[in-house]
C-alpha cells in the first residue's frame, strides 16, 4: 500500500553565521506513515524529533532528502520542494500539527481557537461550535473556560486546547509533538482513546511521546533517532 508520507534521507542543519558553524538538528532520517497507522519517533532530547515534524510541516526548510506526500487526489508531492502556497493549502486541508506549545491570538476565546481550522475548511460556525464543545468536554476542559482566551490558561489547559484544535478537523496526516506531556493521567487516557478512534477513521499519524508506555500502546511502527554528529566547522569543511 502507498504510504501517505514517505521520508527519505531527511536532514536539517542550521547555519550560525557569526560563529561560522553548522548545527545539524536531524540527519539521514527515513520513515513512512500509513493510513490508519501511527509511527512514533523516539530518542533522547536533542535527537531531532521535533525538527523532523517541523520539516514535514515546513516550519523548517529541510537541507537534504525527500518527503513524498500522497495527497487526497493521489498526487505525490515532495514537501521539501513544494511552494509556500502549496504548503499553506495542504496545512488548511490535509496536514495538521499539534505542537508542544499553543500559539494563539490573545483576544480569541478557547472555543474560537479550537473551531478556527474547521471554519477555515468551510464548516458552518454553529456546527463547528458543536463539535468543539464535544471535544472540549471529552478533554475535560471546564465549561467556564470555553469563552475565555487561552493566554491565561495553565500548561495542561493550554495543551488540551491545542489538542482539540489539532484533532477537530480529522486531517489526512496528523503530526503530534508530545501531546500529553502536561496532562493528568485521566485526560491522558482520553487522549489515547481519541488517538485510537482517529486511527480507526483512517488518519495517518506521526507522533512524539515523552512516555515510552504511550509509544507501546499507540504505535504501529517505532523509529529511533540518535543525536546527529557534533557541530562542524564550515571553514574546516571548506579546506578539506
Ligand atoms: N531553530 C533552530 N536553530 C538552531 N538549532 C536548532 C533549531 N531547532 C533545533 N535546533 C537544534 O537541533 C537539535 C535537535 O532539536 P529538536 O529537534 O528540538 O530535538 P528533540 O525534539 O529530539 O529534543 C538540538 O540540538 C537543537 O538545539
Ligand atoms: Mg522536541
Amino acid at each position: 500500500m502507498t504510504p501517505v508520507l514517505n521520508v527519505e534521507g531527511l536532514g536539517k542543519q542550521f547555519q550560525l553565521h557569526e560563529q561560522q558553524k553548522l548545527i545539524p538538528s536531524c540527519a539521514n532520517i527515513s520513515l513512512q506513515v500509513h493510513t490508519g497507522r501511527l509511527t512514533a519517533l523516539v530518542g533522547p532530547t536533542g535527537a531531532g524529533k521535533s525538527s523532523v515534524l517541523k520539516c514535514i510541516y515546513r516550519t523548517y526548510l529541510p537541507s537534504a532528502g525527500r518527503m513524498l506526500y500522497n495527497d487526497a487526489q493521489g498526487n505525490a508531492i515532495d514537501l521539501a520542494q513544494a511552494s509556500e502556497h502549496r504548503m499553506l493549502d495542504l496545512r488548511r486541508h490535509e496536514i495538521s500539527f499539534v505542537t508542544q506549545f499553543l500559539h494563539c491570538l490573545p483576544r480569541r476565546s478557547a472555543l474560537d481557537v479550537v473551531c478556527e481550522p474547521l471554519i477555515a475548511r468551510g464548516t458552518e460556525r454553529e456546527a463547528a461550535h458543536m463539535l468543539a464543545k464535544a471535544l472540549l468536554s471529552l478533554l475535560n476542559v471546564p465549561e467556564r473556560l470555553w469563552g475565555v482566551p487561552p493566554a491565561t490558561f495553565s500548561g495542561g489547559e493550554r495543551q488540551r486546547i491545542n489538542l482539540a484544535r489539532g484533532l477537530i478537523t480529522r486531517p489526512r496526516l496528523l503530526l503530534l509533538d508530545e501531546p500529553t506531556a502536561s496532562l493528568d493521567p485521566a485526560t491522558t487516557e482520553r487522549v489515547i482513546d481519541l488517538i485510537q478512534s482517529i486511527k480507526s477513521e483512517g488518519v495517518a499519524m506521526l507522533a512524539i511521546f515523552h512516555d515510552p508506555a504511550l509509544v507501546r500502546r499507540t504505535a504501529d511502527t517505532v523509529i529511533e533517532l540518535t543525536p546527529p554528529l557534533a557541530i562542524t566547522d564550515i571553514l574546516e569543511n571548506c579546506s578539506s
